[in-house]
């Protein structure tokens, strides 16, 4: 374990410019350097280095980050070999902590299963090719499959005959303890042999170390019998973090910047063999967030390969909206009916294959419209089920403009006014952010805390529970929202008359966290600073913030500004924050203002800002307008959770009347606090 004194002195050393040049020519650009990206094929360059930040950002395909990041992913390294890469470099001499004893039995097991899963398959592999039996049944299974030698040896292929015991009978012999062979999975609770009369594929961590097994029973005749099984969940195996053919696959996943992602063994080794070798199965569950982290060390696309029967199809859409949530592409692939990646490669040879390949990837988002929108022309309801799901789709991408792209291009494709996707993509973007909210309890606390400082400006009669109970009804997502069903059953005129310009509450704590990042150690006024002066201006709304991260920085700000003798928090600090969301997070807003400078392109989507000077020379303006907004659109949510709880009060016949009566009052105060607020943000804006 390194310790955090030491990352921080190999970040101070590491230049990134030098680090990164060492792999790639950079060309000045300014006060930046600029070359082509690593990471994605591309002819002009869109990877820039700022050495005043000591990070890189790709605007291309947004990776980024310090310079351990860039080594990381640039040589496929973890983060601690990262480390000690650039030590190495820069001759630095890391303090290594001394681990703990838990963690140095837990290692011991470790070590110790591996070696057992080594052994067995080494054994399951001489039970093929070395016993008449094994040559006969197994390796003649999987030559009539199509397989070649070559390819069987590749991938440790074997077989179990299991039926006396043999494999834990051999190792209890060889004095291996019957407790890991079993903790392994070989055995099972009677300390028999676990795998019975199956053709055997190994499972390798990205190491490519023997962490598991699937057993496949030979042809189908046994009905009875499920054709694969696997290994149970042991120390080092666990199927929710492991993907089929990884540690085979990660060289070329980077090299061809996409990886493959296929049902099932077969089909990887089908294409393999094929020549094809970018390729992982999430064996037969849809793909999983540490799957997905697994895939994110190597590339940001994933391409997935599925047979076109709808079933499959449409369990591949629903899983994928994870994919999205971590700033992925994804593109989709099927083939004709029948054919599975492994058949249709066998049918038509590498070439063919890659050709159907290109042509036929489909971007996944506009795939799952035209997938949802078949056969809904004339049924307005099915048409709002059907957008209500892409608007879950797309609530879920984390870049603003690429959101926003898409939204264009659906509206298109459901022929509506882009306006009403938008706001329904916002509100589920807020319900979203309440889920996330709700699922953590650290979060619960930290509202708690905060709970005092907001009644000092909302009159207290705003009860949690008045306010809980409004809450729900934002929350109901399993209603078709009216909004969309107007939208097929309203011409288009009225629409736009109807649509209010409510929630994006997303867009505008987004905002506070921006101008904190960029410009919070600036000075305010005297000895305030644009840091402290949001705080102050936000703090009787804090309760209202929804996204826990951006919940997350705040807090780390409020904390920074209460502690003595503190150094304001500045850019540096972010960017190597050993959190890598808030570490991810200031690059992102700080790559977003940089690229504002140099970009003609961001113009295009730029609509607010275009007209205004660049954010660094305007930052004034810039934080009242971002503070204004926000206090705007959370007030207008305060407004709404009121009147929310005057209407149930009034629909309770056994309300108390001074309850309504303060809540009455309550609206009133709001309302003239929106109002006021409303005016200042005119005066900004036309100032
Ligand atoms: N699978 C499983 N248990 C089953 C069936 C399938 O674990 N009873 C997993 C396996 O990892 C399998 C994947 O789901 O590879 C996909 O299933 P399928 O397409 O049926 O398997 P293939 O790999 O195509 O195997 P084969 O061609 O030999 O039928
Ligand atoms: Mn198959």
């Amino acid at each position: 374990m390194i310790p955090q004194d030491s990352i921080q002195l190999v970040l101070d050393t590491a230049k990134i410019e030098d680090v990164i040049s060492d792999f790639i020519p950079l060309k000045r650009r300014g006060v930046n350097l600029i070359g082509l990206c690593p990471f994605h094929g591309e002819k002009t360059p869109s990877f820039n280095v700022s050495p005043v930040r000591n990070i890189f950002k790709c605007f291309g395909c947004g990776v980024g980050g310090n310079s351990i990041n860039f080594v990381m992913q640039h040589e496929n390294l973890s983060y601690p070999e990262a480390i000690r890469f650039l030590a190495k470099k820069y001759n630095i001499e890391l303090k290594e902590e001394t681990p703990s004893e838990e963690y140095i039995t837990q290692q011991a097991i470790a070590d110790a299963l591996y070696i057992i899963n080594e052994f067995a398959a080494k054994y399951f592999e001489a039970q093929m090719w070395e016993t008449e039996y094994g040559q006969n049944v197994a390796l003649a299974y999987f030559l009539e499959r199509g397989i070649r030698q070559e390819t069987i040896k590749k991938f440790g292929l074997g077989f179990a005959l299991g039926q006396q015991n043999d494999l834990v009978t051999t190792m209890i012999a060889q004095r291996y303890e019957p407790d890991l062979i079993r903790q392994a999975g070989l055995s099972n609770s009677y300390g028999k042999d676990f795998f019975k009369t199956r053709v055997m594929f190994p499972i390798h961590s990205v190491a490519g170390k023997v962490i598991g097994f699937g057993g496949r029973i030979m042809g189908n005749a046994d009905k009875s019998m499920p054709k694969y099984i696997n290994t149970p969940e042991s120390p080092i195996y666990n199927k929710s973090k492991s993907l089929y053919g990884i540690a085979l696959a990660k060289k070329a996943i980077a090299k061809e910047n996409v990886c493959y992602l296929v049902e099932g063994y077969m089909d990887v080794i089908a294409l393999h063999q094929g020549g094809i070798e970018n390729v992982v199965a999430s064996s037969g569950t849809s793909l999983t967030p540490g799957q997905i982290q697994l895939i994110k060390r190597y590339t940001n696309n994933i391409t997935i390969l599925y047979d076109g029967d709808a079933a499959g199809i449409k369990a591949a859409l629903r899983g994928l909206d994870l994919v999205l949530e971590q700033d992925m592409d994804v593109k989709l692939v099927t083939f004709p009916q029948g054919d599975d990646p492994d058949s249709y490669i066998r049918k038509v040879g590498e070439t063919a294959f890659r050709t159907y390949i290109k042509e036929n990837s489909k971007d996944f988002i506009l795939f799952k419209t035209d997938f949802l929108l078949k056969d809904t022309q004339q049924d307005p309801i099915a048409r709002a089920h059907a957008l209500q799901e892409i608007v879950l789709t797309l609530a879920k991408i984390q870049a603003p403009l690429k959101r926003d792209i898409y939204i264009r291009e659906c509206a298109h494709l459901f022929d509506i006014d882009q306006r009403i996707l938008m706001q329904e993509i916002n509100k589920q973007i807020g319900i979203n952010f309440k889920k996330q909210q709700q699922q953590s309890q650290l979060e619960a606390n930290i509202a708690n805390k905060q709970q005092g400082l907001q009644n000092e400006q909302i009159p207290n009669s705003l009860s949690q529970e008045n306010q809980n109970q409004s809450a729900i009804a934002i929350e109901d997502q399993n209603n078709i929202s009216s909004t969309l069903l107007d939208a097929f059953q309203t011409p288009k005129q009225s629409l736009q008359q109807s649509w209010s310009a409510t929630t994006a509450q997303g867009y505008q704590e987004r905002d506070i966290i921006r101008l904190l990042v960029l410009f919070g150690d600036l000075v305010y006024e005297g000895e305030v600073t644009i840091a402290q002066h949001i705080l102050l201006s936000i703090k009787d709304l804090m309760t209202e913030i929804d996204h826990p991260l951006y919940k997350q920085i705040i807090e780390l700000y409020l904390e920074n500004s209460i502690a003595e003798d503190a150094a304001p928090i500045d850019t540096n600090f972010l960017i190597n924050h050993p959190n890598t969301e808030i570490q991810q997070m200031a690059i992102a807003l700080i790559s977003e203002a940089e690229q504002y400078v140099f970009s003609e392109n961001w113009k295009k989507y730029s609509v607010t800002l275009s007209a205004q000077k660049p954010p660094h020379e305007n930052y004034f303006k810039d934080v009242k307008y971002g503070i204004g907004r926000f206090r705007l659109k959370k007030i207008e949510r305060l407004a709404q959770k009121n009147q929310q709880a005057i209407k149930n009060l009034q629909a309770n016949m056994e309300s108390n009347f001074d309850d309504l009566r303060i809540l009455l009052y309550a609206q009133q105060k709001i309302m003239q606090m929106r109002n006021e607020i409303a005016n200042d943000l005119n005066t900004v804006v036309l100032k």
